[in-house]
C-alpha cells in the first residue's frame, strides 16, 4: 500500500471517535435520503425478494449498513448477510460498538476478504474518493460479485461545468466546512483534505466510463441536491 493511502487511513483513525457527530452537522441531514434513495433504487433494480449477501466498503462506523438493514425490512426483502469492510481500525472499532449484530473486516478496498461471485451487492458510500488505486478497487468489486450483482456508489463527484450553485458549494466546502469539522475534530486538516479530495477527483463522466471499462453496465446515475451527490449503480455484465 502506498504512503499516501497510508496517510489517508491514519487521518481517519484520528477523527473516527468525532466523524459522526461532525458528519451530522455537515451534512445537515441530507446525507439520510441519498443513501435511502441509494438502497431503494438498488433493492428496485434487482429485483430479488431474497438477497445473500451485501458489502459496503469503506463502510466506516457503519451507518450505509444501518440503511441496507432497514430499507430492505420495509421492502420485505430477506437480507442473508451485511458485511462492512474498512481499513481503519478507528472507524470500525465505533462501528462495531453502534451496531453489534454486524460483521466487519479490516481491509482495503482492493483486497477484499470475499470469494469470488460471493456477493449480490457492493456499496461504497464517501468512501471511493479515498480509494487511490480505484481501477484496482473495480477489479476486486467484480470479482466479488455475481454476475449480474450491483455495484453502488455515493460520492461528492466533481461536476464537468461547475454552475453558480456549483460556487455556492465550493464556498461551503472550502471556507466552512473546515471550520466546523476542525472544530468539533480538533483536527482542522482533515476537513481540509476533504474539499481538496472532492476538487481532486475524477467527474461523473469519467467515473461512468472507468466502471464500464471494469465490466460493468450502467443502470442509473443521478446527482441530487444542486449536484452535490452522485449515486452510480452499475451492474456486473462481464
Ligand atoms: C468519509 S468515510 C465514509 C464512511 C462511510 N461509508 C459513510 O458513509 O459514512 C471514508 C472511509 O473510507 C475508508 N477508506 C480509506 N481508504 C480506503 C481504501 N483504500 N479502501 C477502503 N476504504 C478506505 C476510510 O477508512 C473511511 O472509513
Amino acid at each position: 500500500m502506498s504512503n499516501k493511502q497510508y496517510t489517508i487511513v491514519e487521518m481517519f483513525n484520528q477523527i473516527a471517535p468525532t466523524y459522526d457527530r461532525a458528519n451530522r452537522v455537515l451534512s445537515f441531514g441530507v446525507d439520510t435520503v441519498w443513501r435511502k434513495k441509494a438502497c431503494n433504487k438498488s433493492f428496485a433494480l434487482l429485483g430479488e425478494k431474497k438477497v445473500n449477501l451485501i458489502v459496503d466498503v469503506a463502510c466506516g462506523t457503519g451507518d450505509m449498513m444501518e440503511y441496507w438493514r432497514r430499507q430492505a425490512k420495509a421492502k420485505g426483502i430477506e437480507v442473508g448477510r451485511i458485511v462492512g469492510i474498512d481499513p481503519s481500525e478507528g472507524m470500525v472499532n465505533v462501528g462495531r460498538q453502534k451496531f453489534p449484530h454486524f460483521d466487519f473486516e479490516i481491509a482495503y478496498a482492493t483486497q477484499l476478504p470475499l470469494a469470488d461471485a460471493s456477493a449480490d451487492i457492493v456499496s461504497i458510500s464517501y468512501g471511493i474518493r479515498n480509494v487511490l488505486a480505484r481501477q484496482e478497487a473495480f477489479g476486486e468489486f467484480n470479482r466479488v460479485l455475481k454476475m449480474g450483482g450491483l455495484v453502488v456508489i455515493l460520492e461528492f463527484t466533481r461536476q464537468a461545468r461547475p454552475s453558480i450553485m456549483g460556487r455556492v458549494t465550493s464556498f461551503y466546502l472550502n471556507r466552512v466546512l473546515p471550520k466546523i469539522g476542525g472544530f468539533i475534530s480538533r483536527n482542522k486538516a482533515a476537513y481540509e483534505y476533504l474539499p481538496n479530495s472532492i476538487e481532486g477527483f475524477v467527474t461523473t463522466e469519467t467515473m461512468r466510463d472507468e466502471l464500464i471499462a471494469a465490466g460493468f453496465e450502467p443502470l442509473y446515475i443521478r446527482s441530487f441536491s444542486m449536484n452535490i451527490s452522485t449515486l452510480f449503480i452499475v451492474k456486473k455484465v462481464r
